[in-house]
């Protein structure tokens, strides 16, 4: 556990980190330019996958002896756990915005050990970065494989900007449970919304992944006051443990202002952070200050509400945020990573710690499957692929 003077100049680095761009560094330095296959010493047995051969169909587990050649700049990593993310099930059941080609293999948040560096790619406009860690055989790793996917399996491929080195006090389920949710709340609210300790935060769907994430954050990096809305009571308990000043339940699908108002002392939040859409984040505008922030991280609900331009004007003035994880990949690598290099730091730290509601063996994903799309998990849902 850190101390309080190490948290103290922690949190500075972290404001710092926030506060604009340093300056960058090419990601060369990154890339090792050794490949060298591990299995060649370690008779390492066949790759197991739960392969995606028809949407909505169970997933099918099979094994191959064949692993596909890396290309440059790609990194293969022997999966110990992967996440199972409300964007694994939407690309299961073909609802996907993304639809890959059947067959396939989902799972993009892992977390593992390197077996294998290919030689660094040719620079690229993109290929920012201002970290210089080198990756090598046998690091323990956790990385974010939106591009290739491939997860849900004993052996993945990854680009090397999307790995990342876990220090020995990161297990693999945590690490595998840290990435997508804390880096999405960490730039929400901290690089976008600018929290400020005893600010009023209020956060929708608390008791999910994405949610506890941003109430860890908020609540216990930032100090802000944070009120916890989800689905049931239990849920409630879960999200006041984890550190929110209030919880209370959704009524009917919806926030109520007035209870909202009541702790807000008619002030209405400072901050909102919303992933679920629909009736949720329509009540959800209704309880923001004026000058508030609004951040807009998901749609679970599937329900992509409409605001028109003379809602915009009508409403109390707030300004609206969006925040893709993604999107800071592909557009500020720089910050993408340091993003996530600081979540790692702050769970190394003892200063959040992801909630893992349920673990799968790997021949049991379709269970895995089946509990994402049930609402009632509180907290992530990992795979445990290594050992099977
Ligand atoms: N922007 C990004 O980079 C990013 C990163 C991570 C996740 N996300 C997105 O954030 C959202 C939440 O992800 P998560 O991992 O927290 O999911 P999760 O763990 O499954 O939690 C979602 C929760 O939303 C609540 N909910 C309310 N209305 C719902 C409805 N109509 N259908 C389903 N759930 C509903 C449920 O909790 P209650 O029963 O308590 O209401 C549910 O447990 C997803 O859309 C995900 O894709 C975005």
């Amino acid at each position: 556990m850190a101390t309080i003077t190490s948290k103290t100049i922690f949190i500075q680095k972290l404001i710092s980190n926030f506060a604009g761009p340093t300056p960058l560094k090419r990601v060369e330095s990154l890339i090792n330019a050794v490949s060298v296959r591990r299995f060649a010493d370690k008779k390492v047995s066949s790759i197991k996958s739960a392969v995606i051969k028809e949407f909505n169909q169970p997933l099918i587990i099979e094994t191959s002896e064949n692993s596909v050649p890396l290309k440059k700049g790609q990194v293969r990593i022997g999966v110990h756990c992967c996440a199972v993310n409300v964007a694994d099930h939407l690309l299961w059941t073909g609802l996907s915005e993304t639809k890959p080609k059947l067959p396939f293999v989902a799972g993009f948040e892992i977390s593992g050990e390197i077996l294998e560096v290919a030689p660094k790619a040719e620079h690229s406009a993109d290929s920012e970065s201002e970290d210089e860690d080198e990756l090598r055989v046998g690091d323990r790793v956790l990385a974010l494989n939106k591009v290739h996917l491939g997860g849900f399996s004993s052996e993945c491929i990854v680009d090397y900007k999307d790995v990342f080195p876990i220090p020995p006090s990161i297990n693999y389920k945590t690490a595998a449970a840290l990435a997508d949710s804390y880096g999405t709340a960490m730039l929400g609210l901290a690089r976008r919304a600018r929290v400020q300790q005893n600010e009023v935060v209020l956060i929708t769907a608390a008791a999910g992944g994405l949610g506890l994430a941003a109430v860890d954050i908020a609540a216990n990096v930032y100090k802000t006051k944070v009120i916890g809305i989800c689905g049931t009571e239990d849920k409630s308990t879960l999200v006041r443990e984890k550190g929110a000043w209030t919880a209370f339940s959704f009524r009917n699908d919806k926030i109520v202002k007035g209870e909202v108002d009541k702790i807000s002392e008619g002030k209405g939040v400072d901050v909102v952070f919303e992933a679920v859409g629909g009736e949720v984040f329509k009540s959800a505008l209704e309880c923001v200050r004026a000058e508030g922030k609004v951040i807009v991280a998901g749609f679970t609900s599937r329900d992509m509400t409409q605001l028109t331009l003379a809602d915009i004007i009508q409403l109390p003035s707030f300004s609206l945020i969006g925040v893709s994880l993604f999107n800071y990949r592909n557009k500020m690598l720089p910050v993408y990573r340091r993003t996530i290099l600081d979540v790692i730091d702050l769970c190394d730290q003892g200063m959040i710690s992801p909630v893992i509601a349920e673990v799968f063996p790997l021949d049991n994903v379709n269970d895995a499957l089946h509990s994402i799309s049930q609402k009632k998990t509180t907290g992530k849902v990992i795979l445990e692929i290594v050992p099977f």
